[in-house]
């Protein structure tokens, strides 16, 4: 493979003046038809002149009675004016009934119209009417079929005698015969080419089943397209099959998303492309402004004289939604020698559309996400610019709490909500004054007031996001207690919404194993202590159990500097099902 997209301009100087898919697809298909026709008709009129030669056991010519020309002379025939034959059977032309041309004792010249042919095709044969005595009988017969009289009697000699009105008859059933052989093939035919519609229709109904039914926003678009290039190629039957994706972002975001900066390419089979050539050949086709596929079955000729002279057939479209371009799909040379034609070109397009769909969403999401982990980090360093001392809280909060989870069974994506629980768990203290966050010593009554406001507080500052209705009540509640003492709402026991009892325990944990500005961090057996005479008092027994199970993990969290999971937000923003 040249390294240079100049080989890729071979592929482009067979862009179709104009876009219109059906043309393109319908005159290559045409010209594929048009010789397959021609052979199947040369095949058809070689079996129906079989079955006469069969039936009257002699050799027939093959006339074009419009061009009044011979087309076939059977050589085992005597010499004889076939030129003038085909003249005569000019009548025939449009005819389906058999006729003798000449009919001059002893012989007769029987010539049946071929019927339904493109051509105006008539077989012709001589045939002997009766034995003659005479040598002499011969001469008028001769003349007219335009041999020597010797010639024609040393032929009849080995030929069958025929009435010629039952040659007549015969020459008619056999004909219809044929005619029925031959509408026998076409209802053959035309069940097969059904049959192939059929399967080609199932086929693109399945394949795009067994697409929708992984579209998930779990699911990447490139895990999307790595399973549907392998069925998509076995339903077009492409050799070769690339499919490039375009570039979503120019770097990395910070926080850890997957993104895609840089194009890249999935293939299957053999696809002799490379990334960057397929991306100049989707610019410089215009895939993008075409809004179809193309399709392109170069002629032998055609293909012979490109920089690849193996790409026999080719078709592409782009990914897009809306204005938003994704990628190219290029599949190459159909895999037993055939053409690709409107059915291969409509399921391409049927999953590139598919596909593209999906990549808009997962955009959608991505930018969503993007906004949203903005947002959460702006209101988290808020926090934390207000007190430093506990800076980095919210986080560990955080992390402590999907720890805790995580033991009591909670799935992957209710883990992302209880993650960004805890991470907006203190979000009220924004609304708490400085000196009292910041205070050294012990609060006054009315101090501990203000700070117990802060649960409401940031019930109120995310009352508006909807999308937050889970995470809003673990805010109010993470204050409450399991006997009913705590905050803002005097809850009890299971009334209290398990995040937020999560939540709870993770917090106590976390401001008794960090130093605050008033005292030293607390030794573990003393937090232990603590939590274990508090269970089922203060906090949920349940939550408290978690807590010893995977305490290493969590003491682990908060000796740890990571700040921000890797998972977060790509998954955050869903919702548990
Ligand atoms: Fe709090
Ligand atoms: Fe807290």
């Amino acid at each position: 493979m040249n390294p240079t997209f100049e080989p890729v301009t071979n592929l482009c100087d067979y862009v179709p003046q104009t876009p219109d898919l059906a043309a393109e697809s319908e005159a290559g298909e045409g010209a594929h038809c048009e010789t397959e026709m021609e052979a199947v008709r040369l095949g058809d009129l070689a079996s129906a002149v079989a079955l006469f030669e069969r039936v009257f056991d002699v050799s027939f010519a093959l006339l074009d009675a419009e061009a009044g020309a011979c087309l076939r002379r059977p050589a085992d025939l005597p010499d004889m004016d076939w030129d003038l034959f085909a003249a005569m059977a000019r009548p025939l032309t449009g005819s389906r009934t058999p006729l003798l041309i000449v009919e001059e004792d002893p012989v007769c010249v029987l010539a049946v119209p071929l019927q339904g042919r493109a051509r105006s095709c008539v077989a012709a044969a001589p045939l002997v009417t009766r034995r003659p005595e005479s040598q002499a009988d011969w001469h008028a017969a001769a003349r007219m079929t335009g041999c020597s009289a010797a010639t024609l009697a040393e032929w009849a000699a080995r030929q069958r005698i025929w009435d010629p009105e039952a040659a007549l008859r015969v020459a008619q059933l056999a004909l219809e015969h044929d005619f029925q052989v031959r509408r026998l093939a076409d209802v053959e035919r035309e069940t097969d080419e059904l049959s192939f519609h059929l399967s080609s229709v199932y086929e693109e109904i399945s394949l795009l089943h067994r697409l929708t039914q992984n579209l998930r926003l779990s699911k990447s678009d490139m895990e999307l397209a790595r399973s549907a290039l392998d069925w998509l190629a076995e339903v077009i039957q492409a050799e070769g099959l690339g499919l490039l994706f375009l570039p979503v972002a120019e770097t990395t975001e910070e926080h850890g998303t997957v993104t895609r900066t840089k194009p890249e390419l999935l293939s299957v089979g053999r696809f002799p492309f490379s990334a960057e050539e397929v991306l100049r050949w989707g610019e410089k086709m215009r895939l993008a402004e075409l809004g179809g596929p193309i399709v392109r079955n170069l002629s032998p000729n055609e293909a012979q004289a490109s920089e690849y002279p193996h790409i026999r057939n080719w078709m592409g479209v782009a990914v897009t939604e809306g204005e938003n371009l994704f990628g190219y799909f290029l599949a190459v040379n159909h895999a037993r020698g055939g053409q690709f034609g409107t059915v291969q070109a409509n399921m391409l397009h049927s999953v590139a559309s598919i596909l593209g769909v999906h990549s808009g969403n997962i955009e959608l999401y991505r930018q969503q996400a993007e906004l949203l982990a903005g947002v959460i980090r702006a209101l988290t360093s808020a926090i934390d610019a207000k007190d430093p001392y506990t800076c980095g809280h919210s986080d560990r909060v955080a992390r402590i709490a999907v720890r805790l989870a995580q033991d009591l069974g909670y799935s992957a994506e209710a883990l992302t909500r209880v993650y960004l629980s805890g991470l907006l768990h203190d979000i009220g203290k924004i609304g708490v004054n400085d000196a009292i966050l910041q205070k050294p010593g012990k609060l006054t009554e009315q101090e501990f007031d203000q700070i117990k406001m802060h649960p409401t507080t940031g019930f109120r500052i995310l009352s508006e996001l909807r999308n937050l209705d889970d995470v809003k009540l673990v805010v109010r509640h993470h204050h409450e207690s399991w006997d009913g003492r705590g905050y803002p709402d005097g809850l009890t026991g299971e009334r209290i919404p398990p995040v937020a009892r999560i939540v709870a325990v993770a917090d106590a944990y976390d401001a008794m194993a960090s130093t605050r500005p008033y005292r030293n961090r607390m030794p573990l057996e003393k937090i232990e202590e603590i939590l274990r005479h508090g269970a089922g008092k203060q906090w949920d027994p349940a939550v408290v159990d978690a807590f010893f199970h995977a305490k290493d993990d969590i003491v682990q969290i908060t000796e740890s500097d990571e700040i921000n999971s890797p998972s977060f937000p790509a998954i955050a923003l869903r919702k548990p099902s």
